[in-house]
């Protein structure tokens, strides 16, 4: 029988990505795309929602027998910060909806990302483990530790099988980023290869997490495929990709494209990225459900700038 698959924030960074990957797939499922904004995936069925309509939701699930959901809408941490009351409604109250109404339809799976942002300031930096301290400076990373406890308490009091990863920063050539602070790390492709100068709102050597969309994308599609007994973590996973800076990247692409420029110009997301950990320790995911990245940075830029070109 096919799943009837409700992907809310599908015109994101990862959701474009996300509902391509079921298309992939066969059409093995239906595919019902939310957002505020429609995307280009004209072949799956669209509703045009705001997350923090309950109502609305409500009616999506019962008339599309809704049975599986990846809830994804949600606003990044540096446009988090800039929009601080409509950020808190949109991470918590949105989650919160997710989780009744699933409860409420008896939901068989849900996938909802945390991210790197749960650690702050008080985390040991390199290797960062599952359950090393929870302490975050931004607005952001307060919702992703809150939604973090709330998916728990959900799968402990209602038994909804949620599972989630903390992803690091993003980066693939099929969707922008939508406001974070490691979009730098996609933009920079799009100016090496214009041949522009490109200004870096990061200093040169701020070291953080990253991974390629597809390891992301296979990593949701893993997770929610593994039998529930194995995921031992209802709060979230955390997932390791590689970590480099922004003179990492600058130096991994002049090896194709020489001209290339760089400036530095941190911003207020300098200190979002430096209350983050540089890199991750995913022991937890490799034994639970077999995790395993597979792009290093000298794969990421390669991909990025065939693809782009
Ligand atoms: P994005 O900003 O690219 O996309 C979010 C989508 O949600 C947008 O299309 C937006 O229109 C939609 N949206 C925002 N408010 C909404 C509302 N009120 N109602 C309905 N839709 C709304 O984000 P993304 O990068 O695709 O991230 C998706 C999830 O993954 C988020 O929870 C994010 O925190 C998490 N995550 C992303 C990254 C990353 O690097 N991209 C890293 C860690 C975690
Ligand atoms: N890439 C995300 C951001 O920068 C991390 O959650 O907001």
């Amino acid at each position: 029988m096919k799943k009837n698959i409700l992907i809310t924030g599908s015109n994101g960074q990862i959701g474009k990505e996300l509902t391509e990957s079921f298309k992939e797939k066969n059409n093995a499922s239906n595919i019902i795309c939310l957002d505020l904004i429609k995307g280009k995936q004209n072949h799956f069925k669209f509703y045009k929602c705001n997350i923090l309509d309950y109502e609305k939701l409500n009616s999506i699930f019962k008339k599309e027998k809704i049975n599986e959901v990846y809830h994804l809408a949600a606003y990044l941490s540096a446009k988090a910060e800039n929009n601080m009351n409509l950020a808190w409604k949109v991470n918590m109250d949105g989650l919160q909806n997710i989780l009744e109404l699933s409860v409420k339809y008896n939901i068989k799976k849900v996938f909802w990302p945390s991210s790197i942002a749960v650690f702050g300031e008080d985390a040991t930096k390199t290797k960062t483990k599952q359950n090393e301290k929870t302490n975050p400076n931004s607005i952001y990373g307060i919702t992703k530790v809150l939604g973090e406890r709330l998916c728990e308490f959900f799968f402990k009091n209602y038994k909804l099988d949620i599972r989630s990863v903390r992803f690091p920063g993003l980066i693939g050539h099929k969707s922008m980023p939508g406001g974070g602070t490691t979009d730098y790390a996609v933009d920079i492709f799009y100016s090496a290869v214009k041949k522009e100068k490109f200004s870096c709102f990061l200093k040169e050597n701020t070291l953080l997490p990253m991974m390629h969309m597809d390891d992301s994308i296979r990593a949701i599609h893993e997770i929610m495929n593994c039998e529930s007994k194995q995921i031992k973590i209802r709060t979230s996973y955390n997932i390791s990709g590689c970590s480099f800076n922004p003179k990492n990247i600058f130096d991994e692409i002049k090896k194709y494209i020489n001209e290339f420029k760089i400036t530095y110009k941190p911003d207020f997301r300098q200190n979002l990225a430096e209350s983050w950990p540089n890199s991750i320790d995913d022991t937890e995911a490799k034994k639970d459900w077999n995790w395993k990245s597979n792009y290093k940075i000298s794969e990421i830029v390669k991909s990025m700038l065939e693809n782009i070109k």
